[in-house]
């Protein structure tokens, strides 16, 4: 039992019931939460269902869909749909944007969401999660495209549910990173983790480093320093994790620190970048910066970046602050073409330990 802790809904009210639309967003994020509970509940029966496997459909990214990726988007649709809530849905699973229409009621808000992240885990039961975006609606018409082509900045919530030994959702409303876990028994989601900080510094990074051939210079170079550790530049040790879920990436990171990048690479010149802006990068970034850490493309803030499509993608490199100005200045000492050391007199481009 939780007496005196603090459920979903009790933290909501206190929190946003009072401000413009806030009892509309407390109302959306309790739906958020049902869809959440459900996805839980479906991942947790893993192959007992007959839901494992891949289906023969790929999303608009050209991926293979799971199950679980397909009813997954249908528990959030759904939900938003008869909530009352949003006046239009974007997914990673959907092609377009899905406006709400008759005999549904539009609502205030844009959801945007990615509803099953890390999918290519499922089957090896590693933790996945959903992702999720909320933009205030143009306006009480039916949203077109443009209407959801808002920078990050303009995010009035987002979050992330987190499908690991136990069911997290960290959201944030723009007042800080609080992590909730579901207590499964009782169907609540209690606040276990409020006012997330990030630590600014850290000894951990996150980096698919089979891509290291498609890297440009100023993350090779970030790279080759984490690994030469204590003989480098950096004078420690790192450590590396890859888990190839964002959100179990980001939840590690949020709870003790860390760097996760999934830089600009030149593997298929057509993507800037692996992850999508709207529903990958912006809200985990909200949630990152929220809780005292950065994100960012290498060259630009990501939540300032105003998308120019939907399924857009971006380069990530988000964590804890320090290490990521250390990032973004190795980009631009890049791009100036300076060979400058960022702290140490004994390192430059061209120094040791350098290529
Ligand atoms: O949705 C994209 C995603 O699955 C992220 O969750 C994850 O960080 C990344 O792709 C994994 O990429 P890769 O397959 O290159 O390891
Ligand atoms: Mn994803």
């Amino acid at each position: 039992m939780h007496l005196g802790r603090k459920t979903l809904s009790k933290f909501l009210i206190e929190n946003i019931s009072g401000s413009k639309d806030g009892a509309a967003l407390a109302a959306l994020l309790v739906d958020v939460a049902a869809a959440v509970k459900a996805i839980a509940a479906m991942s947790a029966r893993g192959a007992l269902d007959g839901a494992s496997g891949s289906l023969d459909s790929t999303n608009v990214q050209g991926e293979t869909q799971k199950p679980l990726d397909v009813l997954s988007n249908t528990a959030f649709v759904n939900t938003f749909e008869m909530g009352g809530l949003v006046a239009g849905v974007a997914s990673e699973e959907m092609d377009d944007p899905f406006p709400v229409k008759a005999p549904h009621t539009r609502g205030p808000f844009l959801a945007i969401f990615d509803p099953l992240d890390g999918s290519s885990n499922i089957d090896g039961n590693v933790s996945v999660g959903s992702i999720f975006s909320i933009l205030r609606a143009n306006g009480t018409g039916e949203p077109g495209i443009e209407d959801y082509l808002q920078p990050g900045s303009k995010q009035v919530a987002a979050g992330y549910a987190l499908y690991g030994p136990s069911t997290v959702m960290v959201l944030t409303v723009g007042n800080g990173t609080h992590g909730f876990t579901l207590d499964r028994e009782v169907g609540n989601f209690i606040l276990t983790h409020p006012h997330i900080q990030i630590p600014a510094d850290t000894s951990e990074y996150a980096i698919n480093t089979s891509n290291e051939r498609f890297w440009e210079p100023p993350v090779t170079r970030y790279i080759d320093e984490c690994k030469a550790g204590k003989t480098g530049p950096r004078e420690r040790d790192f450590n590396m994790r890859w888990i190839a879920s964002m959100v179990a990436e980001v939840h590690r990171i949020l709870i003790r620190g860390g760097i996760f990048m999934y830089p600009r690479d030149t593997k298929d010149p057509t993507k800037p970048g692996r992850l999508r802006l709207m529903y990958e990068a912006n809200p985990m970034s909200f949630l990152v910066e929220q809780a005292g850490g950065a994100a960012s493309t290498g060259r630009e803030r990501i939540m300032d970046v105003v998308p120019d499509k939907i399924h857009q993608r971006i380069p990530v490199i988000l964590g804890s602050r320090h290490e990521v100005a250390r990032v973004d200045h190795y980009h631009q000492q890049y791009d100036a073409g300076t060979d400058k050391p960022f702290d140490s007199p004994l390192f430059n481009e061209r120094s040791l330990f350098r290529p």
